[in-house]
């Protein structure tokens, strides 16, 4: 819709005229009161916006509003069948130029290489510009293409910090939407836009927007903060965190704070045999088996026998809010980067590389289950869907002995997978010599030569209907060649 109101625009400055004053009036009264001495433009600026009603230019929508009011069967102001008409013809003349004018050819003046003026006849590319979505707010837009830095929208300690988390846990966050003043320079036409209930642009932030609530979303940074009132809006990040491992493998582990506040407590609950010690701090057993009885997430069939059914201490968590790291990253120690140096831990993610997850959506409806952070991580898991940290002998094993943390790109999931030769560990497990050795590997890719339907379950919830990788035969070791006697 929009090159509908440049085209106008054009068609407007090509009969000479300059765009009309339209009568002041405040369009947004909840905007007035948010943001005091700010005006509606006097003038609309040629081109603007057409926002569910056509107020773009000025002409065509006192145009349509005197049609609209002719067609009324209003009494007092009935419209003669002469007046209609005329009103019919002239719209009809303003569509059909509206319509044209894309196709029209402009004329420029080009200067040839002999340094002469020359006319050139360029034809202009009708203009198909796709309509702008104002409720989706991108970061490609502004930090990609219009280059803006993160402060100029995010200020560094948000001046809620103190409210949303109580007491000791307080900390100076980011923990609040952008002001209005670091949008209006640029989206003055969006934030006076006439839609109904509130124009599109408010959603990006507010929950919902009437005078009564002006509320706004949880801010997303917020993600250990539990407020029922507050509500969160679901949005895809657009960032990673770029976290690198084999940078803090030394420093997370010591058993203090750089101040006051320990965020390490969790370090001197481990075991002291189990090293390294770090990696707890940041990624802890998501919902425990503990002593509960059921070791499901969600109650099993009763039919299901030997068949896969999600179950607790499968996934580890991660860090979903600021407590952690600005502890040690802020401007009081020093440490690099500091709390307002976002971009150097926020990195936007790369297009997705086309991996294929060990995942189906289906299975949470056929499981039942409705935890977003389950969710969020089954359906990240790029190697082994089915593995369950607590199960069996994992927890007594070293995490690097999957996690080759070194080696970690986290805003590059492929750098993340887990080898399969892994599972075959130091010990074998899962991958023996010969299949009567028992290995789990052995005995599925033994079945799948025997069968190419046969389907690996042990490992895989959907992967192991595919082909068999070269990579999981290949971590079979050759057995040692029988001594002569
Ligand atoms: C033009 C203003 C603007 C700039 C510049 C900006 N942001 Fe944002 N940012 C927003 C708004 C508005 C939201 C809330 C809407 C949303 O979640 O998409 C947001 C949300 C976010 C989120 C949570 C949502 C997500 O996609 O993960 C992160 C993280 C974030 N910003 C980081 C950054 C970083 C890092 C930079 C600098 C590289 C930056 N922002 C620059 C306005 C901005
Ligand atoms: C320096 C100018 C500038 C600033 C400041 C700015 N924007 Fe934008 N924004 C743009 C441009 C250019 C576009 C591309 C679409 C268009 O032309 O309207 C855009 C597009 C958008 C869109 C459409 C989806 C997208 O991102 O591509 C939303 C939503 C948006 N901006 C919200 C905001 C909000 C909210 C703020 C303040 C926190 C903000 N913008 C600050 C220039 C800016
Ligand atoms: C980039 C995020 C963002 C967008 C987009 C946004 N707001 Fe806000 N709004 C805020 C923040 C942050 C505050 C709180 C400001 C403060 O308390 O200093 C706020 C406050 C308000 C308030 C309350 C002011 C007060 O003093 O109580 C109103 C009303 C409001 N906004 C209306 C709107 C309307 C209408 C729109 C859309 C045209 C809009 N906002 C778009 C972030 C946003
Ligand atoms: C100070 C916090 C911190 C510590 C300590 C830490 N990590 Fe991480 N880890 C992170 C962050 C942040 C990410 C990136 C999460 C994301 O994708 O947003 C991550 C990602 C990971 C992932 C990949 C998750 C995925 O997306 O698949 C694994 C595996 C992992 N860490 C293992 C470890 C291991 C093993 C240790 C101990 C050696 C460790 N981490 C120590 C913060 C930490
Ligand atoms: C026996 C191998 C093994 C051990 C030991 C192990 N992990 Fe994992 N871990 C995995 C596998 C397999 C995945 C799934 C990776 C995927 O599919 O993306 C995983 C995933 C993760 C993830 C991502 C979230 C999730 O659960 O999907 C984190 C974080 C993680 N592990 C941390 C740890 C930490 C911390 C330890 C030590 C306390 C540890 N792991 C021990 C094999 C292991
Ligand atoms: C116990 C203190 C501590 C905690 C907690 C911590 N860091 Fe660090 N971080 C450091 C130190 C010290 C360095 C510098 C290491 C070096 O240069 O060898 C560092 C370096 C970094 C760097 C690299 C900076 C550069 O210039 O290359 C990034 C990025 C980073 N940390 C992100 C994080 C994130 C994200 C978290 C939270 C998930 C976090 N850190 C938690 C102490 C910490
Ligand atoms: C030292 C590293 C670090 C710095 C600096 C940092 N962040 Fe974060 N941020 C994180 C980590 C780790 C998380 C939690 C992981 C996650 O939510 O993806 C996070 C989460 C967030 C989220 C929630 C993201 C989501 O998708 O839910 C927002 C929003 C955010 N940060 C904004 C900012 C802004 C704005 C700044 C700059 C003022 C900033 N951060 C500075 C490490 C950092
Ligand atoms: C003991 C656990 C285990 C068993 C058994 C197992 N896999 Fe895997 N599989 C893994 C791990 C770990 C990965 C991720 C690392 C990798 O790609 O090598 C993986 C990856 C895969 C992938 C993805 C490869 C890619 O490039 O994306 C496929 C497909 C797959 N397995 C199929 C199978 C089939 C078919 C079988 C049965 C013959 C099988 N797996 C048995 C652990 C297992």
């Amino acid at each position: 819709m929009r090159w509908f109101g440049s085209a106008l625009a054009r068609s407007n400055e090509s009969a000479g005229r300059e765009s009309e004053p339209v009568r002041e009036e405040c369009r947004s009264p909840m905007l007035a009161k948010a943001a005091p001495g700010l005006r509606t433009p006097k003038t609309v600026p040629p081109g603007f916006y057409f926002s569910g009603s056509p107020v773009g230019g000025p002409e065509f929508g006192i145009l349509i509003e005197r049609y609209r009011r002719l067609m009324r069967t209003n009494p007092v102001s009935r419209a003669t069948d002469r007046e209609r008409a005329r009103m019919i013809v002239t719209l009809l003349t303003m569509v059909a130029a509206l319509l044209l004018t894309p196709l029209s050819f402009g004329r420029s003046f080009v200067w040839s290489e002999q340094g002469k003026a020359v006319t050139r006849r360029t034809k202009m590319a009708p203009a198909k510009v796709p309509r702008v979505d104002y409720a989706k707010f991108s970061h490609r837009t502004h930090v990609g293409n219009q280059k803006l830095a993160c402060v100029t929208c995010h200020q560094f300690p948000s001046k809620n910090w103190k409210d949303v988390r109580k007491g000791e846990a307080a900390f100076a966050d980011i923990a609040e939407f952008p002001d209005h003043s670091a949008c209006l320079s640029c989206h003055r036409g969006q934030f006076f836009a006439r839609e109904r209930p509130a124009p599109a642009i408010c959603s990006n932030c507010h929950v919902a927007n009437s005078p009564r609530n002006t509320s706004r979303w949880l801010f997303p940074s917020l993600g250990d903060v539990t407020d029922p009132a507050a509500q969160r809006r679901s949005v895809v990040p657009e960032f990673g965190v770029a976290f690198p491992h084999d940078k803090h493998l030394e420093v997370v582990g010591f058993n203090g704070s750089v101040r006051e506040r320990n965020a390490f407590v969790l370090v001197s609950l481990q075991k002291p045999a189990e090293p390294p010690k770090s990696c707890p701090v940041c990624h802890a057993t998501y919902q425990p088996q503990g002593k509960s009885g059921e070791e499901y997430v969600t109650p099993a069939p009763k039919t299901l026998g030997d068949n896969f059914w999600l179950k607790k201490g499968t996934f580890k968590t991660i860090p979903n809010s600021h407590a952690v790291c600005f502890t040690c990253h802020n401007a009081e120690s020093g440490i690099a980067p500091d709390a307002k140096d976002c971009h150097v831990c926020h990195q936007l993610l790369g297009p997705d590389a086309g991996l294929k997850t060990d995942f189906a959506a289906r299975l949470i409806a056929e499981m039942g289950i409705t935890d977003a952070f389950i969710v969020g991580r089954w359906s990240k898991r790029i190697s082994a869907g089915a593995f369950r940290h607590e199960g069996g002998a994992h927890p007594d094993l070293n995490c690097l002995s999957c996690h080759d943390v070194a080696a970690f790109n986290t805003v590059d999931p492929k750098t993340m997978r887990v080898p399969v030769r892994t599972c075959g560990g130091a010990d074998g497990c899962h991958i023996t010599a010969t299949v009567d050795d028992g290995g789990i590997m052995n005995f599925e890719i033994a079945e799948r030569q025997k069968n190419p339907a046969f389907i690996c379950t042990k490992c895989h919830v959907v992967l192991g209907k595919e082909a068999l990788p070269a990579d999981h035969p290949a971590a079979i070791p050759t057995p040692a060649p029988k001594k002569q006697s």
